[in-house]
């Protein structure tokens, strides 16, 4: 009996798979919205301030969402099942401060970049600055994030401990649990000032990423009319006055 449940299970799992498929442009433009999934939980690019769904890339997505003249239904989930659902076509995009990565390429389809970044070595240890100096330490990082691809790929760490949340990461690091922590430099940077009291330093930089929104892999139609009204708030200076708001710099990719 819990053989054939198990195998009915699959068989159904097997066609959510095959069946599902991105919805195209001209439906989500009938429904007059676009459902847009994102962490909210990357300060300063996605978070919540209060109740409020806020951060750099939440206005960016709001203005070129608009452009297109649509409204956002916005979603929160963890960041680790953000690409799975856009694969299963739970929802139309996800704006939450993913690298493109050739593997993630497999899986879905990358939007022109919205801001380019790196990742910084954060520590409480001066000692710990350069990729070097992760060599035989335990660092912290975000599941599924390319940080943890990177430290991976780039150190030789004695530990990699792995969190699902990036902030839970920064509080490893504040209470000694793990020796440094490799996230985003504009993450770190505003970690480092809202946490005083932590005493953590901003490290070199470990690598440098291109940051995109993501579309179901095949959904060309969505994923123009994002590229051109992104296209749009770069040249318009919309884009600019919010990244001048949030970093006091432009941090379009060159
Ligand atoms: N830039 C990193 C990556 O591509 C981290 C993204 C983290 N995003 C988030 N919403 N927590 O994996």
């Amino acid at each position: 009996m819990k053989l054939i449940r198990l195998l009915l299970a699959s068989v159904v799992l097997i066609q959510g798979a095959v069946t599902a498929n991105a919805r195209p442009l001209e439906e989500i433009q009938k429904s007059g919205k676009v459902i847009v999934a994102t962490g909210g939980e990357f300060p300063p690019f996605n978070y919540f301030e209060g109740k409020k769904l806020s951060g750099f890339e939440i206005e960016v997505a709001e203005i070129v969402v608009k452009k297109m003249g649509l409204a956002i239904e916005w979603k929160t989930l963890g960041f680790d099942s953000l690409l799975a659902g856009l694969q299963q076509d739970r929802w139309d995009l996800v704006v939450s401060s993913h690298g493109v990565t050739e593997e993630r390429a497999k899986a879905v389809d990358f939007a022109s970049p919205h801001y380019c970044s790196g990742s910084s070595i954060v520590s409480r240890d001066p000692a710990i600055r350069a990729p070097a100096d992760l060599n035989g330490k335990v660092v912290g990082v975000q599941t599924g994030s390319t940080y943890l691809e990177n430290v991976r790929k780039l150190t030789k760490p004695k530990e990699i401990k792995n969190f699902p949340q990036d902030r839970d990461a920064r509080t490893a690091l504040a209470t000694g649990r793990v020796d440094a922590w490799v996230t985003d430099k504009f993450v770190a940077l505003a970690a480092v000032k809202a946490n005083p009291e932590a005493n953590l330093k901003l490290g070199d930089l470990l690598f440098v990423e291109r940051i995109a929104a993501a579309v179901g892999k095949g959904n060309t139609g969505l994923a123009a009319a994002y590229n051109k009204a992104l296209a749009e708030a770069l040249a318009d200076g919309s884009y600019a006055a919010v990244s001048n708001k949030y970093f006091g710099e432009n941090v379009r990719c060159k």
